[in-house]
């Protein structure tokens, strides 16, 4: 069900590209549909730079010109997604597995545009998805016992191997009241690669479709004076 709130948030989201643009994209269901509204404004794009295999070969479909994050410096806009989002535009993501490629490319981008349907919007994060965590496999044991003194209960993602040759944990029951807090302390756990907490690089603008079929567009506070 929803998807077609997906689809409208990702109709709205078209309106955010520039012409000549730079564009980060996320990986995930909402991405897919986004990718394929992309062709209708194939000509105003410069070139994209992708967080997953997934979504590279979507892109390869419409022979979009696609650029490693490694060779370039600038995007202008990244649009991605999330598992849950709150009130201050910090998110939990990582369902996908593809956080360390998105925590990279967002962390570029000028602009971070986070397309959701209504469902990821929660006041807390954490009570209900859990919060994914690339690991380096030989840390596994070290890590659980770290994660289990932070009161969550983490469990191995299972028959995930990123696509930098690692695992991910999935930490279930959390209460993230304070996410900035959290995300610098889960970063200093020794073998962490990536937390799926986007709160220190959050969201610029959320797009959101609702169930009623209308959408909300929220900004944060630098962009409260563009359109
Ligand atoms: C992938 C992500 C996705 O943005 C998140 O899982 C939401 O996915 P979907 O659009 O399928 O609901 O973080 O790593």
């Amino acid at each position: 069900m929803s998807n077609k709130f997906k689809k409208i948030a990702s109709q709205a989201a078209l309106k955010y590209i520039n012409n000549n643009s730079i564009i980060g994209i996320g990986s995930g269901t909402t991405i897919k549909y986004f990718i394929n509204m992309l062709f209708k404004i194939k000509n105003r794009i410069n070139g994209f730079v992708s967080t997953s295999i997934t979504s590279t070969n979507e892109l390869k479909k419409y022979n979009f010109p696609i650029y490693d994050s490694s060779e370039i410096d600038f995007i202008d806009v990244y649009f991605d997604s999330a598992d849950e989002i709150n009130n201050n535009m910090e998110m939990i993501k990582g369902g996908g597995a593809a956080l360390t490629n998105e925590k990279i490319i967002s962390s570029i981008a000028n602009i971070f545009i986070c397309i959701v349907d209504q469902s990821k919007h929660v006041n807390i994060l954490g009570k209900i998805h859990p919060l994914p965590i690339e690991i380096i496999p030989t840390a596994k044991s070290y890590v659980f016992k770290e994660l289990f003194k932070l009161g969550g209960l983490p469990k191995l993602r299972e028959g995930i191997i990123t696509e930098h040759g690692n695992i991910i944990l999935d930490i279930y029951h959390l209460d993230i009241i304070e996410p900035i807090k959290l995300e610098k302390y889960i970063n200093s756990i020794a073998g962490v690669v990536t937390v799926g907490l986007f709160a220190n690089r959050c969201a610029d603008i959320v797009i959101t479709g609702n169930y009623d079929y209308t959408i909300s567009v929220k900004k944060n506070i630098k962009l409260l004076s563009s359109n």
